[in-house]
Order: C-alpha cells, then sequence, then structure tokens
C-alpha cells in the first residue's frame, strides 16, 4: 500500500503540485481552460488533448504567467490519438502524475422517441469512451510508476434525472460508476482514481443553450446563479492533490446544491 503524501511541510503543501505533469483533455475553453490555469498555477506541468487549435491560447496564458504547458491536437475518440497524448507527457515532461478526462460535448435535447442514432454515438464515444480510453492509457503510465491521480468529469446529469436528456446523461452516469469501479481496480496501485460531478457552469457547451434554457439552469441551482468554471476547477485540483490522499471512488458535487434538493 502507498503510504500517505509526506506532509512535513505543513497542510497547505498538500495541494501544491510543483514537479507533477498533468494531462488535460478539452482545455481549449471552459471548465478545461479553467483546470489547466490552476493546475500551472499550483506548479504542475500540463499538457492539453484537444481537438480545437484554441487549445493554444490556454498554453500561452500559462506560459505568459511563467508557467510549464503544450498541447497536441488530440480526438478522444481515436484510441491511437489518445494513447500518442500520453505518451507525449512523458517524452516531454518525463512523467505521467495526475489525467483530468474532462472533454465532452452536449446532446441535441429532445424526447428520446425522436432521437437520432447519430447523434447518441457521437455523445457516447467522446463523453463516455473518450473517458475510458483516456483512462486507459494515463493508466498504461502510472502503473509502472506506481503512483498518479486521475479525475474524470462526470455531471449533475448523471446522478439525477432530466427531461429531454438521454444520452448525456447516459454518458454522465456511466463516467461515474465507471470511475467508481476502475477507483477499486486501482487503489493498491498507489493510483487515486475520483470525479467531480459540476453543476451548471458558464461555458461556451452552456452559452450556445437557448435563453430560457439557461434561465432555467439559474433557477433550479440554489446558489441561484451559474459556476464560474474556476469553481469546478478548485474541487478537480483538489482531488488531482495529495490533499485528497485519502479519497478514493468518489463522486463530488460541485454543483450549488443542486442534487442536494
Ligand atoms: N458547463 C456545464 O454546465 C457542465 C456541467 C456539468 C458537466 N460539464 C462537463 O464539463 C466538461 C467540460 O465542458 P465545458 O462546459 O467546459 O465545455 P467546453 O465546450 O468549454 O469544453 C469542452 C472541451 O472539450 C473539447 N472536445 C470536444 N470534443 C473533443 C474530442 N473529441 N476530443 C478532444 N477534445 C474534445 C472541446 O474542444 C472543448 O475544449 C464536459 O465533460 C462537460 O460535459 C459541464
Amino acid at each position: 500500500m502507498p503510504e500517505r503524501a509526506d506532509r512535513t511541510h505543513g497542510p497547505a503543501n498538500s495541494y501544491g503540485l510543483a514537479g507533477r505533469t498533468a494531462v488535460i483533455t478539452g482545455a481549449a475553453s471552459g471548465i478545461g481552460a479553467a483546470t489547466a490555469r490552476l493546475l500551472a498555477a499550483r506548479g504542475a506541468n500540463v499538457l492539453i488533448g484537444d481537438v480545437d487549435p484554441a487549445a493554444a491560447g490556454t498554453v500561452e496564458l500559462i506560459r505568459s504567467t511563467g508557467g510549464k504547458a503544450d498541447w497536441a491536437h488530440t480526438d478522444v475518440t481515436d484510441e491511437s490519438s489518445v494513447a500518442a497524448l500520453m505518451d507525449r507527457a512523458l517524452d516531454a515532461f518525463g512523467a505521467l502524475d495526475i489525467l483530468v478526462a474532462n472533454a465532452g460535448i452536449a446532446e441535441p435535447k429532445g424526447p428520446l422517441h425522436t432521437m437520432e442514432l447519430r447523434d447518441w454515438q457521437r455523445v457516447i464515444d467522446i463523453n463516455l469512451t473518450g473517458v475510458a480510453l483516456s483512462n486507459k492509457h494515463a493508466l498504461r503510465h502510472m502503473l509502472p510508476a506506481g503512483s498518479g491521480a486521475i479525475v474524470n468529469v462526470a455531471s449533475i446529469l448523471g446522478s439525477v434525472g432530466a427531461a429531454n436528456s438521454n444520452s448525456y446523461s447516459a454518458a454522465k452516469a456511466a463516467v461515474a460508476n465507471l470511475t467508481r469501479s476502475a477507483a477499486l481496480t486501482y487503489a493498491t496501485s498507489g493510483i487515486r482514481i475520483n470525479a467531480v460531478a459540476p453543476g451548471y457552469a458558464r461555458t461556451p457547451l452552456v452559452d450556445g443553450l437557448p435563453e430560457e434554457t439557461r434561465s432555467m439552469m439559474e433557477s433550479r441551482t440554489p446558489l441561484g446563479r451559474l459556476a464560474d468554471p474556476t469553481e469546478i476547477a478548485e474541487a478537480i485540483a483538489f482531488l488531482a492533490s495529495d490533499a485528497a490522499s485519502f479519497m478514493v471512488g468518489s463522486i463530488l458535487a460541485v454543483d450549488g446544491g443542486y442534487t442536494a434538493a
């Protein structure tokens, strides 16, 4: 069994990520970009995998504040692309200590009987299979090292139902239970696997929805507002750090009270 992290420098140090290397999928914008910036600010080397070249903007922001970051064009539905991303972490930074499996898309919402199979498959491919592939290839490097922290990004819609949410809710519920099962598989190998379940946050994924949908999201959130992506990033950074050394297989709700009701 891995020993508890060394805390000889005091509790504050356990949140630090100095010298660690983090791979984050889907960090061109939104929660992933906020997480990349926060992990870098805490000292991590950051490697982003994204289909959107705007990921270069996140890298520039990190570098402009003295952080170390890079990105690689990566489609999380393509296994060879995901494998290459994880290999690159070792080539560029010499290790892979943290994975944040964050890439995801929204679905075309509507009643299930009108669902198009290709839409269903696209959401499952990115939001579920992409997470599984990212975990698989990160674990390939974490296992020989005997340490690592994985944070998967689920959703409140993986915990509770929502009318007209189909593939997205199904994928996020599956991510939560994949997280629990994988956490049990690797708990004694020094690798902690957890997930965050964000509530509604102000990101491009939500900005693209109709105004009435965004108003509904605000009114249904007990805090009465959407999250800033940095508020989700804080929970991810915690789970990725030694401060979360006893957390294994948790699905951490960061939702302004949404699922407490
Ligand atoms: N915004 C919310 O309210 C909310 C709530 C709960 C969960 N989430 C989850 O948070 C995660 C981040 O979403 P966000 O809101 O920041 O949205 P976003 O659209 O800002 O970010 C998603 C990122 O994933 C990338 N991406 C999409 N398909 C990809 C692929 N095939 N391969 C690699 N990268 C890909 C996008 O280019 C983008 O950078 C998602 O998993 C989403 O489901 C968001």
